[in-house]
């Protein structure tokens, strides 16, 4: 049956506005359907997660000649700029004075800003192009949850700024990833009630933010991402019935 078509009862026609939650087949549990999305920007829209920990690593080369070993990635992702400076230093075991430590996180932000100049919408991961387009189609809303203050300009390079119905904005917000902040404004800027939301991720912080915002949880990566309500391998994986499943199983 399609949007707003006539449904005969007892001879009598009653318009029915199908909303895309009816649509999608759950007729039966009335109004108990996803009905938004939202999606970490780096590593789960874009490859951007790289360019993040690359864009440390030279910092930390050209400041402290050191060199940051892979372990420390998962520790930065999902993390403001800030946060991930001081997870740094930490293992760096060094203390820098105020304005040392803000130049340090803006000359940071200008190398990763400079990896960014060529992206383009080739570059978004495969399978979410579609993804979005099949929750558009479904009337669906989606949200931008990313602990980024470069979301806008990626989401544009990529030609996906109109497919987004709210960006939280990462500044506004009192506490980043881990807690369930960024998640908790885009789900309120959308309209929508944290239960009626799933959240994709592919840090560990990101997840347990999904986790203590009370939505559903998708993980995007390996075994780190254990305590996602449903794990996925890769960007390749996710479909629209199968998150919709998810979303059901966990709710
Ligand atoms: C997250 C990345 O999406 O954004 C983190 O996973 C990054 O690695 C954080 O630190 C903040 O990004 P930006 O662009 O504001 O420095
Ligand atoms: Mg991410």
């Amino acid at each position: 049956m399609a949007v707003g078509q006539a449904l005969l009862l007892n001879e009598e026609a009653v318009v029915i506005q199908l909303t895309p939650c009816l649509k999608r087949g759950v007729t039966l549990m009335f109004g108990f359907c996803m009905k938004g999305v939202l999606f970490d920007l780096d590593g789960v829209i874009a490859d951007t997660a790289v360019f993040h920990f690359a864009a440390w690593r030279k910092l930390v080369r050209d400041h402290f000649q050191a060199e940051l070993p892979d372990e420390l990635e998962e520790k930065t992702k999902g993390v403001s700029r800030e946060d991930s400076l001081k997870v740094i230093l930490d293992y760096l075991q060094l203390t820098v004075s105020d304005e040392e430590f803000a130049a340090l996180a803006a000359e940071k932000n200008e190398a990763y800003v400079d990896t960014l100049e060529d992206l383009k919408p080739a570059h978004i991961l495969p399978g979410i192009a579609d993804l979005i387009s099949d929750f558009k189609q479904a009337g669906l809303k989606l949200g931008l949850a990313s602990a980024s203050k470069n979301g806008p300009i990626i989401l544009d390079k990529l030609g996906l700024a109109d497919a987004f119905d709210a960006i939280a904005d990462p500044a506004k917000v009192a506490q980043g990833k881990p807690a369930p902040d960024i998640f908790l404004a885009a789900a309120a800027a959308l309209n929508l009630q944290p239960a009626d939301c799933v959240g994709l991720e592919d840090s560990v912080a990101g997840v347990t933010a999904i986790n203590a915002a009370g939505m559903v949880s998708i993980g995007i990566g390996g075994a780190e991402l254990a305590h996602a309500s449903e794990r996925f391998e890769s960007t390749s994986d996710l479909s629209y019935p199968a998150i919709e499943a998810a979303w059901q199983a966990n709710r």
